[in-house]
């Protein structure tokens, strides 16, 4: 295999994307860009902010929904942080959409409601790291930036065989990936990227016979490119375990509360319940957890839900009476306002 320049990689890739493009909802395609439509910052923005941690699939029918209910940046602004909570419920990861809704009033009352159009200035507003403000600038601005992902860094440690592992090969990773982004259509080709490695250049069995780029793969050459990028041991998690007590009445209204804001799911609507403790705390406190109930009586075992956060894991005892209380209530209809793990608790309490 001979050595390629850092930018050889973009035409062969372009021509691919060309044909192969994914149409997603939040993309001007290439034939479009080709003939002058340009994305609307605002959404190539909020589609990347969902897209962090989530799916395409999942993210497609809540960004639609999202437009809909706040068609520009000043809508949005100008929104409730509860309702764009509420709008965001079930996508986790909601210091996602607390920053989200600082960074819209940043640039509505900051910014005259415009992006700003360089990486740098990108990067100064909530909520905007290195990934994120690479894909503005290259997507909305057409700037030679790059966006690395986890689908840039497997494309480009194959590329370059780099066997060092993962999270401590990412400077090097980055590096060679924006040394290799183009002048010429660099929205194209960061957008080109990532539909590369999530169609083409997967994470477990690479299809390198439909590959643009296999004659420049050093990764291919060797045969390893499934084995890319390797990866450091994770750590298991560290576990925590609480108590959530769920009152339901005779209408199957369940009694929630609004989170604190500074704890876990803080702002989002979830049942009383205990703190969610370590392990040196548990054990004492997990055996006298009815202080936390709301007054009911005939509390009884539903059984325990599971739910990963960034940093630990969550095991919550579900436990379940009927009853009145003073309190807010949710309807059954209302149930997609819960974030995932207290919509895991009712089932689970309703079972
Ligand atoms: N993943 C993250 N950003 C994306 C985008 N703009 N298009 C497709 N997949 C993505």
């Amino acid at each position: 295999m001979v050595d390629h320049p850092p930018n050889a990689i973009a035409a062969p890739l372009l021509r691919w994307y060309d044909e192969n493009a994914r149409v997603l909802p939040w993309r001007v395609s290439p034939a479009a860009r080709a003939a002058g439509d340009r994305p609307d910052p605002y959404k190539v923005w909020l589609s990347e902010i969902m897209l962090q941690q989530t799916t395409v699939a999942a993210v497609a029918p809540r960004y639609a929904a999202f437009l809909e209910r706040w068609p520009t940046v000043e809508a949005l602004a100008a929104a409730p942080l509860d309702d764009v909570l509420g709008e965001w419920a079930g996508l986790g990861y909601y210091a996602r959409a607390r920053n989200l809704h600082a960074c819209a009033v940043e640039i509505a009352e900051r910014h005259g409601g415009a992006f700003p159009n360089t990486e740098d200035a990108l990067r100064a507003l909530p909520g905007i790291g290195a990934y994120t403000a690479g894909a503005i600038a290259a997507i909305a601005f057409d700037r030679p930036a790059s966006a690395p992902d986890g689908n840039v860094e497997r494309v480009t440690a194959r590329l370059h065989a780099v066997e060092e592992p993962l999270p401590g090969a990412k400077p090097r990773l980055h590096a060679l990936a924006a040394a290799a982004a183009p002048k010429k259509r660099p929205g194209d080709y960061a957008q080109a990227l990532m539909d590369l490695g999530a169609t083409v250049c997967t994470p477990k069995s690479p299809s390198c016979l439909l590959c643009p780029l296999t004659e420049f793969c050093k990764a291919r050459a060797r045969g390893i490119a499934a084995d890319l990028p390797r990866k450091e041991k994770k750590k298991p998690k560290p576990e925590r375990r609480g108590v959530a007590f769920v009152l339901i009445r005779p209408d199957g209204a369940a009694l929630v509360e609004r989170r604190p804001a500074k704890i876990m799911l803080g702002g989002l609507l979830g049942f009383p319940g205990t703190p969610w403790w370590d392990r040196a705390g548990w054990e004492a406190a997990l055996a006298a957890p009815q202080r936390y109930a709301p007054a009911a009586a005939g509390w009884e075992e539903a059984g325990t839900v599971s739910h990963v956060f960034t940093h630990f894991r969550l095991e919550l005892d579900v436990r379940r009476a009927r009853g009145e209380a003073a309190g807010e209530w949710l309807d059954p209809s209302r149930t997609d306002e819960l974030p995932t793990l207290m919509r895991k608790a009712l089932e689970r309490a309703a079972a």
